[in-house]
């Protein structure tokens, strides 16, 4: 079979207002971006003629700004899902111009085959390889790629020159059957390989063949600084302490990390904790940390759903494939954040709180209760199933004007039934085996910055008493005085009706 090729503004052409496309990738690492770009410019021509134009996308997690920023800013987007980081985006859910469903990653591949989130008439996928028969060789991010491929009407793929052939043999493809009677998901170990290293359709399916050459857009970091390396020296300490005293197996378990710069600054410190033995990550997301990691021998191996790395780095990998190929494999995000294989395999998860509160409920998604930052991501996935659940933030944000440790938190995504640990610069809080109340006072002393502290112990007292203390009244008054006076120091707890 010979593929159609076109460009890119031809296979845009081919999707239709009001459609429901899904595409490739899993954050920036492997979504398409020329197809899309393509699409916001579609869209701009039609709006200018007065005439509609919005599609529902939905993706692995998040993209780049060829996809989620051009399309948010061009309007043309009606609904999406599951996760996104883009701040043009971000705005337009914010001011209730898209509807966004912020969903556990692992699960987006199951509703999908549901049908819970509609038919999906477009799948555009990010290829680095595409065979006469059918075979669709991925690049830096899996997502829901192979579902998507197998349920969409048609493919679009975008044949990316910037990403390397040698990336071939590295993804492991994989898809689950719909219940019941489904199978156990046979990995036991991070390396296990259990499915193909390509996506097969029907050649038929794919209307058109993009060639492009478009590096990544995944984001640089920021350099950790004395706080983020304050608490990455805390996560380390904590688990080595556990490893000592024999929770943790001597062997170590496999590690997930989350995004971001805490979790990058995590990982370097784990790293450099020579009493944690070298280890494997069974994570939905591996940043320049762990390839620096994989490369001194502190990570053994690498299960992660993309590589969502800064180019250069990336370049490394695939000049350095020989080696690479045996420490990482790319798995379906159904696979990589698989509650199932998280609990069996004992994954320690290490994610990122916006805020938590002294109970020990962690919120990673709204600023104040309503603003959507980012959304769930795969923390969920991990955090209910792990063996140990860790979040850690600094304990203030915005210059000290806001505590990261409040009362009650102002939207909830890990109550305190999955939270087991909480970190920040000031300290550990192991909220294991602790009633509520002894778990307020560890996260009180232990991680509340001194600027909250007395402010904490104070809404203690003005709380009413039984197995957790609260004050209704009060419980999201230190966010009401940020919304009003700007800094949550200003709270005077008798300015609230007990
Ligand atoms: N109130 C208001 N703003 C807050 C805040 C709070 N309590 N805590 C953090 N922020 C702001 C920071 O000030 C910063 O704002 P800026 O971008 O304007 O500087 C922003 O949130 C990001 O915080 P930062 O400290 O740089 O941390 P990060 O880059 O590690 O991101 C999360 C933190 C929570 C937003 C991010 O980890 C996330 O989206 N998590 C949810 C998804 C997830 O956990 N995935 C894990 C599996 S991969």
């Amino acid at each position: 079979m010979s593929y159609n090729f076109m460009t890119a503004a031809e296979a845009a052409s081919l999707i239709n207002d009001g459609d429901i496309i899904a595409l490739s990738g899993f954050t920036p690492a492997g979504s398409p971006k020329a197809v899309t770009a393509a699409l916001a410019e579609r869209a701009e021509a039609m709006h200018a003629k007065g005439e509609s134009f919005q599609v529902g996308i939905i993706t692995g997690a998040s993209t780049g700004d060829s996809c989620d920023g051009i399309l948010a800013r061009a309007h043309a987007i009606k609904f999406r899902a599951p996760y996104t980081t883009n701040v043009d985006f971000r705005k337009a859910v914010n001011n209730g111009e898209i509807n966004y469903t912020d969903i556990h990653l692992s699960q987006v591949a199951q509703r999908l085959r549901s049908g819970f989130l509609g038919h999906v008439s477009t799948a555009i996928i990010e290829a680095c390889e595409l065979t006469e028969d059918g075979r669709i060789f991925l690049t830096a991010g899996v997502g829901i790629s192979p579902t998507i491929a197998r349920l969409a009407d048609k493919i679009i793929i975008e044949l990316n020159a910037a990403h390397s052939k040698t990336m071939i043999g590295i993804h492991d493809i994989y898809e689950m059957e719909r219940p019941p009677y489904r199978r156990p998901v046979p990995v036991v170990r991070p390396s296990d390989r259990i499915g193909l290293p390509y996506i097969q359709v029907d050649p038929a399916k794919i209307v058109g063949v993009v060639e492009v050459n478009l590096p990544d857009e995944a984001r640089g970091f920021s350099e950790p600084d004395p706080i983020t390396d304050k608490i990455g020296q805390n996560v380390a300490e904590f688990l080595a302490a556990d490893m000592k005293r024999g929770i943790i197996p001597s062997t170590f378990l496999p590690l997930q990390s989350g995004v971001g710069n805490i979790a990058n600054a995590v990982l370097s410190a784990l790293g450099k904790d020579q009493s944690i033995p070298p280890f494997e990550m069974y994570t939905e997301v591996i940043q320049n940390s762990v390839i620096k990691l994989i490369k001194e021998g502190r990570i053994k191996f690498g299960s992660t759903c993309s590589l969502t790395v800064t180019n250069d780095c990336l370049q490394d990998i695939y000049d350095n494939m020989d080696f690479f190929r045996h420490k990482l494999v790319l798995r379906p995000s159904e696979i990589s954040n698989c509650p199932e294989v998280v609990r069996r395999i004992g994954v320690i998860s290490m994610n990122t709180a916006i805020e938590a509160d002294i109970y020990g409920n962690v919120n990673s998604t709204h600023i104040c209760g309503t603003k959507m930052m980012n959304g769930i991501g795969g923390s969920g996935d991990f955090t209910r199933s792990a063996y140990i659940s860790i979040f850690s933030c600094p304990s203030t944000a915005k210059g000290g004007c806001i505590s990261s440790i409040v009362p009650m938190v102002s939207h909830l995504d890990h109550s305190e039934h999955s939270v087991n640990v909480i970190i920040t610069e000031q300290g550990v809080a192991d909220l294991r085996g602790k009633s509520p109340m002894e778990r307020a006072k560890a996260v009180i002393e232990n991680c509340a910055h001194p600027d909250y502290k007395q402010l904490l112990w104070d809404y203690l007292k003005i709380s009413n008493k039984g197995q957790t203390w609260h004050s209704l009244s009060a419980a999201l008054g230190m966010h009401q005085v940020f919304l009003k006076k700007g800094d949550m120091r200003l709270t005077d707890w008798a300015e609230f009706n007990q």
